[in-house]
């Protein structure tokens, strides 16, 4: 698996916990977020790692800014990502198993690090349910295609 991650000036601790998660798992990965001397505008971070992901050059993708909400509604404009907001477990499981997200996006300013590890942990971990569900998104990508 290809992870990509990003995320602006607001989600910098957040960012490195997952990626020593990502490092102890030996899971390749690229981070494209801010150097974040100075403030920046989270679409411009989301962009970026959401073409990445819909293009296949990346399996799945993490954004992280303050409160997730910016990167998530960015990403999911971007046509062929599921971009869940998740700040529990459980919401992590379920979005694998029932959404096939492709992407997750965690915000520093609401949860802490331990959290947004076992968040990122559990959602690589997971496998999509398929069946029901796969009938499911495809009507969400059949409404992409038409527009
Ligand atoms: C930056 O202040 C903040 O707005 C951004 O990180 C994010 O939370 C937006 O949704």
């Amino acid at each position: 698996m290809k992870v990509i991650i990003s995320g602006d000036h607001a989600g910098m601790t957040i960012r490195n916990e997952v990626k020593s998660l990502l490092e102890e798992k030996g899971i390749e990965f690229e981070d494209i977020g801010c150097s974040c001397e100075t403030s920046v505008d989270y679409p411009d971070y989301a962009l970026p790692a959401a073409k990445r992901v819909a293009n296949g050059e990346f399996d799945r993708g993490i954004l992280i800014c303050g409160t997730g909400i910016g990167m998530s509604i960015a990403a999911n404009k971007v046509k062929g990502i599921r971009c869940a907001l998740t700040h529990d477990v459980y919401s992590a499981k379920l979005t694998r198993q029932h959404n096939d997200s492709n992407m997750i996006a965690m915000g520093e300013r609401v949860i802490g690090p331990g959290l947004a590890r076992e968040i990122a942990e559990v959602w690589l971990e997971t496998e999509f349910d398929g069946g029901r569900h796969a009938n499911r998104i495809g009507k969400i990508a059949s409404y992409e295609d038409e527009q």
